[in-house]
């Protein structure tokens, strides 16, 4: 967000004041109350430096659709050179429909279907990133059936440990993702297997939200040196996939993942090997460009303890409950006075629906406007329709220009989905 300043007010996003966009969307949705605001100025200057940073080393950068796959944000990376990197049937289409050309999709995912590997094979792709040594033999026979090729990486388990939540550390021996090296390197070895599959990648994907550059770089050596251990068996490779993972300032603390220095040291590594390069930011993209903007609905005190219920929820941002994540709080009109701690919370029936259990906030009211900051990125994608209560519109802001780019879903819309057909078995 151009300026977002906790708790000093009038903070905007691409020209335009972020308290003004939630009364400007009751103009077209008159319920409304909460949305996403995104900032595309502010997505063009993050997409232009990720990929100034890694141009050098020649790297598709396949923007991660399921960190927010709204079509705004993703013609917006297209036009800036990104690639797209899908993990469902559904993502892949979003990523056709925004205009991806196969040279710049990739498939991951570690629950492959017949129909995923089918539409790969017939409507092309860069790259698919196989979990497991079983699904080459999948995406063999839907190559086969298309008559076309199909490059794979194999989706290595480094070992490697993360900071964080274990729900997002993805490379240590407990996560459900990838296969062992030594599984690779037989694999490669025995590529001649599928005939229609390039079998000459390596996919690494440690974790996301990682501050610190190590386990990246880690997990970049442990991909460099099954390469070159295939390369003495007589299979040598082509791509190293370096996955995404890079961190945002959640905080405000000034602490960022050092995204120049790691990308300039996989340049140097790379140097003279021959290797295609891929990786997939997601979160680093989006998530400081979006805003998710509410109300408070009421201000209760109970013994010390300031409760602020805001009117979004956790099912429109799930990470605070499902990660214990945090995101700043602002006032977006401060009232005068001393800031004092608030358990902030949502209105859905949920003890764990909680934002914060201590965010200074200054005096608020019933109607006070209030942002959630960095949420753009694991926010709307994972948002769910509990309690009844519909998704959010998602607006772009541009150059003081205010968009819909998705309509908010109203309880007319959950109910229209109800049906009472008989089904035939
Ligand atoms: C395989 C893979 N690539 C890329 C990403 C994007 O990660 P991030 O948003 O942390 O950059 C993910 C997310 O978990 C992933 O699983």
């Amino acid at each position: 967000m151009s300026g977002a300043q906790p708790s000093t007010g009038a903070p905007s996003v691409g020209g335009v004041p972020l308290d003004r966009c939630l009364p400007a969307l009751r103009a077209l949705e008159p319920r409304a109350q909460a949305c996403y605001v995104y900032d595309l100025d502010a997505l063009d200057a993050r997409a232009r430096r990720f990929a100034a940073a890694f141009a050098p080393l020649g790297a598709l950068c396949a923007y991660a659709l399921k960190a927010n796959a709204l079509a705004a944000l993703l013609e917006r990376l297209r036009e800036r050179g990104f690639g797209a990197d899908a993990v469902s049937l559904g993502e892949l289409e979003l990523a056709a429909a925004a205009g991806f050309r196969a040279p710049a999709r990739v498939l991951n995912g570690n629950g492959r279907t017949v129909a995923e590997a089918d539409w790969v094979a017939r409507e092309g792709v860069a790259l698919v990133n196989a979990d497991l040594v079983e699904e080459l033999d999948l995406l063999q026979a839907a190559a086969a059936r298309a008559e076309r090729r199909v490059r794979v990486a194999l989706r290595v388990n480094p070992g490697v440990e993360t900071a964080g939540h274990r729900y997002i550390a993805t490379g240590d021996d407990e996560a459900k993702f990838g296969i062992a090296p030594s599984e690779a390197l037989e694999a490669w070895a025995a590529r001649a297997r599928w005939p229609r599959l390039d079998v000459d990648g390596i996919h690494v994907h440690v974790g996301s939200q990682i501050l610190d550059p190590v386990p990246l770089e880690r997990s970049l050596e442990v991909a460099l040196e099954l390469a070159a251990e295939s390369a003495r068996r007589g299979s040598p490779l082509g791509l190293v996939n370096l996955g995404g993972g890079f961190g945002v300032d959640y905080e405000g603390r000034g602490v960022e993942f050092p995204l120049e220095r790691y990308a300039a040291g996989v340049l140097a590594r790379a140097a003279g090997r021959g290797l295609a390069w891929v990786v997939e930011p997601g979160r680093w993209l989006v998530a400081p460009v979006g805003m998710l903007v509410c109300e408070v609905l009421w201000v209760k005190r109970r013994g010390a303890r300031r409760f602020v219920v805001l009117s979004a929820g956790m099912n429109d941002l799930i990470r605070p409950a499902l990660y214990h994540a945090r995101h700043r709080i602002v006032a977006l009109r401060p009232r005068p006075g001393a800031l004092e701690p608030a358990m902030v919370v949502g209105p859905v029936c949920e003890s764990a629906d909680l934002f914060a259990e201590d965010a200074p906030l200054p005096p608020l009211e019933p109607g006070d406007p209030v942002a959630l900051l960095d949420a753009g990125a694991y926010g709307a994608a994972m948002a769910s329709t509990y309690n009844g209560r519909g998704r959010l519109a998602e607006l772009v802001a541009e150059g003081g220009r205010l968009t819909r780019a998705r309509a908010g879903e109203t309880p007319a819309d959950l109910a229209a989905r109800t049906r009472n057909d008989t089904i035939a078995w």
